[in-house]
C-alpha cells in the first residue's frame, strides 16, 4: 500500500488499497426497479466497470480485480447468460479508453467453457497491453474461487508426480503462485454492492487478511465518489495480520 500524495479531493493523506476486489452485483435489481430486462442491467453495468477502474487509477490504486462472471452464474436462463457473453465481446472490441490510460488487462477464470471468439479477444487484449504499467485491470469471467484452487492443487499434484517438486515443498506460497493469480498481490479491500454480504466464491484463498466493505447501492448506480468513500473507510481499519 502506499499513501497517496496527489493532492485531491478527500483521498489526499489516504491510504489507498494496492489491490481491490469489486463484486459487481445489482443489475438485475437495477434493470427490475426500472421494469427493464435484465440484459439492460447488465449493459449498465459494465458502463460502471470502466467508469470505476478509470476511477482506481485516479486513485493511485494498482491492481482492481472485477467479478464479471462466477462459475455459478451458468445457472441462470440461457438468455440471459448469452447477453452477458455477447456485452464481454463488444467491450473487448472497445479497450482504447484503457490502452489510452496504460492500463494492462488481465482475465482470470476457466477459459475453456468460453466461445472461441471471446478466448481470442481475451488473449488479443492481454497481449497489447502487458507491457502497460500505470495500473491493472483483472476481470474475472467463468471464475470461481474453489475450482481456481482446485487447479493451483491440480498443477501441483503434476509436478510431483513428475518428480519435479517433493511432497513437502508444498506450503501456502506455492499453493497461491499456481493461482490464476500468482503474480498479483492479495487482496486488500473487497467492496460489495447491492446489499447481500458473502463473497460468492470470489477471490476466496487471496482475501484471507482483506477489509470488507458492503454498500446498498446497486452496481449499475456506483459512482467514482462511491470507490472514495470504500476507500476512505479502508483508511480508517486497523489491520493486525494476526499480530497486536
Ligand atoms: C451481477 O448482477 C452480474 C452477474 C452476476 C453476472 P446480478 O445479475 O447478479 O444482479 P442481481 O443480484 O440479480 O440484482
Ligand atoms: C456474484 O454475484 C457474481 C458476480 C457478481 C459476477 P451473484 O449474484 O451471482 O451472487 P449470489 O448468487 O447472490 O451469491
Ligand atoms: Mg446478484
Amino acid at each position: 500500500m502506499a499513501v497517496n500524495s496527489k493532492k485531491q479531493d478527500d483521498i489526499s493523506e489516504t491510504l489507498v488499497p494496492t489491490h481491490i476486489g469489486v463484486i459487481m452485483d445489482g443489475n438485475g435489481r437495477w434493470a427490475k426497479k426500472r421494469l427493464l430486462p435484465r440484459k439492460l442491467g447488465h449493459r449498465e453495468g459494465a458502463k460502471t466497470f470502466k467508469k470505476i477502474a478509470l476511477a482506481g487509477k485516479a486513485m493511485g490504486v494498482k491492481y482492481m480485480t472485477f467479478y464479471a462472471f462466477s462459475t455459478e452464474n451458468w445457472k441462470r436462463p440461457k438468455d440471459e447468460v448469452d447477453a452477458i457473453m455477447k456485452l464481454f465481446e463488444e467491450y473487448l472490441d472497445d479497450v482504447s479508453s484503457f490502452e489510452k490510460e496504460n492500463i494492462r488487462l488481465v482475465f482470470i477464470g476457466d477459459r475453456s467453457m468460453l466461445s472461441t471468439n471471446l478466448r481470442e479477444k481475451m488473449k488479443h487484449a492481454e497481449e497489447i497491453s502487458r507491457d502497460f504499467d500505470s495500473m491493472t485491470v483483472i476481470l474475472a469471467v467463468n471464475y470461481g474461487g474453489q475450482s481456481e484452487i482446485c487447479h493451483s492443487v491440480k498443477e501441483i499434484a503434476k509436478k510431483v508426480k513428475d518428480g519435479e517438486l517433493d511432497i513437502n515443498d508444498i506450503d501456502e506460497h506455492l499453493i497461491e503462485k499456481n493461482l490464476y493469480t500468482g503474480n498479483i498481490p492479495p487482496v486488500d479491500l473487497i467492496i460489495r454492492p447491492s446489499g447481500e454480504m458473502r463473497l460468492s466464491n470470489f477471490l476466496i484463498w487471496q482475501s484471507a487478511y482483506a477489509e470488507y466493505y458492503f454498500t446498498d447501492i446497486l452496481w449499475p448506480d456506483f459512482k467514482e465518489k462511491d470507490l472514495g468513500e470504500a476507500i476512505k473507510a479502508f483508511s480508517d481499519r486497523n489491520r493486525r495480520f494476526g499480530g497486536i
